[in-house]
């Protein structure tokens, strides 16, 4: 007997212009492009099996052992048969092979990093469930057509197909046909960019961000500012840095991203606040950093970034990295656990080692 089953995984991303707001929320088209980096290592993924089997009788997934409803018309199940939608155009209609998209499913997934605590968990997780039902129903398509439908589980996610430095392009058609993911450079483009991942909290975050950003799109002026005057400057601007290996100008976009994006939140009603003391410090620190390199006729040498959580990603050249790690470990001596990467502080390079 036939077994029919893959096992594929997929890498969180941080985004460096941020995607918070949707138009459509079905589709979940944003309201803003946004453009992310995708991390390369081990320590954040999401590994996803999938099987398919006459003998199944619904589609069922299981995240982290235990078992989600699968809502209909919900993010799983609009996922789920999306996939099944593309296997069904390639099965030969008149061959005895089985017809795998007519099987029930069913999905088992991992974090190996907390889930739901503004580390991107959603980015990774779809992104690893859409690409094991297309290892699973051999699938020719293509990360942007595959970003298309790994977008419909959740936004972030769609970017998470590619590696490297990835734009996802709010796109203008009302079906969402050209909301997708494109590369705008490998990884192997800029290997000397680094990041550093400080978990400040791995609890599960207060306002989910789904929740947060619907709340924002009905209640905050500075978002529609944000989204037709800043974000479209942005993104012309860091994708020519990213392709210059500007570090100065990436950095400096970042950052204000970052800031525009928790001013936002804080423009919610109610607001919403993601960022702690800690995370604050930790802002504090890489600003000083910074002012004693320029300064001293440097450039920048990092750059903060927050999603929707208290935890920091620092982006920084590997020159840099035993500095930031040092001042780090002075004023938040617990951090000690940095040697260990699933500790307090732990390391994730996206360049080579
Ligand atoms: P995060 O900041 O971790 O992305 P979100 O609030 O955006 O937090 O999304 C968390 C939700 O994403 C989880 O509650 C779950 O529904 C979904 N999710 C996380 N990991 C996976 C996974 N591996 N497979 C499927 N869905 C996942
Ligand atoms: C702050 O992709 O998690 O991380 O589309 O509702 O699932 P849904 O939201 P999600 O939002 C991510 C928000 C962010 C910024 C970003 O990743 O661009
Ligand atoms: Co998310």
């Amino acid at each position: 007997m036939s077994v029919y089953q893959a096992t594929t995984s997929a890498p969180v991303n941080i985004a460096c212009i941020k995607y918070w707001g949707k138009r459509d929320t079905k589709l979940i088209l944003p309201t803003n492009s946004s453009l992310s980096v995708t991390l390369d290592q081990d320590h954040l993924r999401s590994t996803t099996t999938s099987r398919a089997d006459p003998s199944f009788d619904k589609d069922r997934l299981w995240l982290n052992g235990i078992e989600e409803e699968i809502k209909d018309g919900g993010r799983l199940a609009t996922c789920i048969k999306e996939m099944k939608k593309l296997r069904r155009e390639v099965e030969d209609k008149n061959s005895n092979e089985p017809t795998l998209s007519t099987f029930a499913v069913h999905i088992c997934s991992r974090n190996n990093f907390p889930t739901a605590a503004g580390l991107a968990s959603s980015a990774s997780g779809f992104a690893a469930l859409v690409s094991s039902l297309a290892a699973l129903y051999a699938l020719p398509a293509s990360p942007s057509q595959l970003s298309l439908i790994a977008r419909q589980g959740s936004g972030s996610a769609c970017r998470s197909l590619f590696g490297g430095f990835v734009a996802w392009e709010q796109g203008s058609l009302p079906d969402g046909s050209d909301s997708l993911a494109i590369e705008v450079a490998p990884q192997s483009h800029w290997p000397d960019i680094h990041a550093l991942i400080c978990v400040v909290s791995d609890d599960k975050k207060g306002t989910s961000s789904t929740s947060g950003m619907q709340r924002t799109v009905e209640t905050s002026p500075l978002l529609q500012h944000r989204i037709k005057n800043v974000v479209p400057v942005r993104m012309e601007a860091i994708k020519k840095a990213i392709l210059a290996r500007d570090f100065d100008s990436f950095a400096r976009i970042t950052m204000q991203d970052s800031n525009q994006f928790h001013a936002v939140a804080l423009d919610t009603d109610p607001p919403i606040f993601y960022m702690n003391d800690v995370s604050r410090a930790i802002i504090a620190l890489v600003t000083e950093y910074n002012r004693v390199s320029v300064e001293n006729g440097g450039t920048l040498k990092a750059a903060y970034t927050y999603d929707a959580g208290p935890n920091a990603v620092i982006y920084t050249p590997k020159e840099n990295i035993k500095d930031i790690v040092s001042i780090i470990v002075k004023y938040f001596p617990q951090a000690e656990a940095f040697k260990d990467p699933f500790g307090l502080f732990g390391a994730q390079g996206v360049g080579e080692g």
